[in-house]
């Protein structure tokens, strides 16, 4: 209680490094589509530059054409990271970027890019841990289908194994793709992420093909000779708003499609039969004969983690309309509700119904809130607040044995934030847009001070 008294008046958080072991480490989290800039560098056009440039997908008409810059200011941001006194960096590569018109011929601007931002973290004593795919997908790939497309998955491999043979010997962790349910469902059922489709069988193709994607891409870099591989998953904590049977109902099937998916099929070799139920007619015709290729062995899996999620039914003959009601939590300027006991007992039912002895990274977690710049200072206590809160239950998890390896937070810079643009910011750094000034706010601080100790 004293520890927290202190916190709020300080803007400190109450822990530090010393209460966690030695190699356990903390970093900060990025994509390349947020923050660099898609039209510097000659990047190629990603079917996020022709979502966000379609009238009425994203917040004020905004692109990610200039963001932060970070293409061109990465030296800086790489100097907050040290500043900061954080151990590892999550970034992403951008595959539009990398191979601009199609997959043949790269563009030796981006390689020479990332080959310098992964030395210059090196410099730094930063670990960088790669990201393969953050949702650049090039558009001459989405033309032929994107994620509906079989061939997409093929794409991913190759890109993998050509990204990893420039870079792989320097990376302390890579990962496949991120985010998985936002590549599949939000894109192409909810239509809320490029390519903004609303299609059951685009869906349905999507939460497939994503998983093949990262089993041929694990594949073709254990042949590279891949180290430290894993996946980046989201979860939510998902409960029904009563115990009323048609929203336990409800819950469960938002669970199987957000929650369950994904790891089923990389750790169970099947899907979840209530989901199925929903889309096997859509399904790709003998789906299930890749699973032994989805389920490749994992070196560890990260898990992003927000908020909570309250599920009720929305029809009673169409099952996938649901309703989420925000409960009475307080809420970030996104409206997601702080929920830090979520990430506590999401991690303890992966790892005890799944993963087992594998190690875990939280890969995101972090809140979005209005932040102003009042003399040079940001005084975002909501955000230490909501650090301290998670990193704590982080901090129990490790405690009693569950094998969590690190904490990323989301993340370094305020950046695009997809279809809310530049109106929400997540950032432990304040970013003006206009002038591109970078100014750490308290939560950076309370970082750099908990991380010296
Ligand atoms: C995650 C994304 C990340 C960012 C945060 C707020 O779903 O991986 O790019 O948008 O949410």
């Amino acid at each position: 209680m004293q520890d927290i008294q202190d916190m709020q008046k300080n803007n400190t958080f109450s822990f530090n490094r010393s209460d966690f072991p030695k190699d356990f480490i903390f970093g900060t989290a990025t994509s390349s589509y947020q923050i660099e800039g898609s039209s510097l560098g000659d990047c190629g056009r990603s079917h996020w530059d022709d979502f966000a440039e379609t009238p009425g997908n994203t917040y004020n008409q905004e692109t990610a054409a200039l963001a932060c810059q970070h293409y061109n200011h990465w030296q800086q941001d790489l100097d907050l990271l040290r500043l900061g006194g954080f151990d590892a960096y999550r970034f992403s590569v951008s595959w539009a970027r990398i191979f601009p018109n199609n997959m043949k011929q790269p563009n030796p601007k981006a390689l020479d890019f990332y080959d310098k931002l992964v030395d210059g973290m090196l410099e730094r004593g930063i670990q960088p841990f790669c990201c393969l795919h953050h949702w650049d997908l090039p558009s001459y790939l989405a033309d032929k289908g994107g994620w509906r497309n079989r061939d997409t998955a093929i794409c991913f491999a190759e890109f993998s194994s050509f990204v990893y043979r420039r870079l792989g010997d320097r990376l302390a962790g890579t990962n496949t793709v991120n985010e998985p349910w936002c590549i599949a469902w939000l894109s192409h059922f909810l239509g809320l992420h490029a390519p903004g489709l609303r299609d059951i069988r685009a869906a349905s193709r999507a939460m497939h093909y994503v998983l093949l994607a990262h089993g041929l891409a694990m594949q073709a870099l254990r042949a590279e000779s891949g180290k430290n591989l894993g996946i980046i998953l989201n979860f939510e904590k998902i409960e029904p708003i009563d115990q009323k049977p048609e929203n336990i109902e409800a819950a469960a099937l938002v669970e199987g499609i957000y929650n369950r998916w994904f790891l089923q099929a990389i750790f169970k070799k099947s899907y979840p039969s209530n989901v199925l139920e929903q889309l096997s007619r859509h399904m790709p015709e003998n789906y299930e004969l890749d699973f032994p290729i989805i389920a490749q062995k994992l070196d560890w899996l990260g898990i992003n983690y927000y908020t909570r999620a309250r599920i009720a039914s929305g029809h009673a003959q169409n099952k996938l309309i649901v309703k989420q009601e925000k409960g009475d939590l307080p809420q970030t300027s996104m409206g997601w509700e702080i929920y830090p006991q979520g990430i506590h007992y999401i991690i303890r039912w992966i790892h005890q119904n799944y993963t087992k002895n594998l190690p875990l990274y939280v890969s995101e977690n972090g809140m979005a809130w209005h932040d102003a710049v009042e003399s040079d200072a940001v005084h975002d206590h909501r955000r230490v607040r909501y650090f301290n809160d998670h990193i704590h239950e982080v901090k129990k998890l490790v405690s009693d044995g569950i094998p969590l390896k690190g904490y990323f937070c989301w993340s370094l810079l305020d950046n695009y934030e997809w279809t809310f643009g530049y109106k929400e910011r997540f950032g432990l750094v304040h970013v003006n847009f206009e002038s591109q000034k970078r100014t750490p706010k308290d939560s950076f601080l309370a970082f750099k001070k908990s991380l010296s100790t």
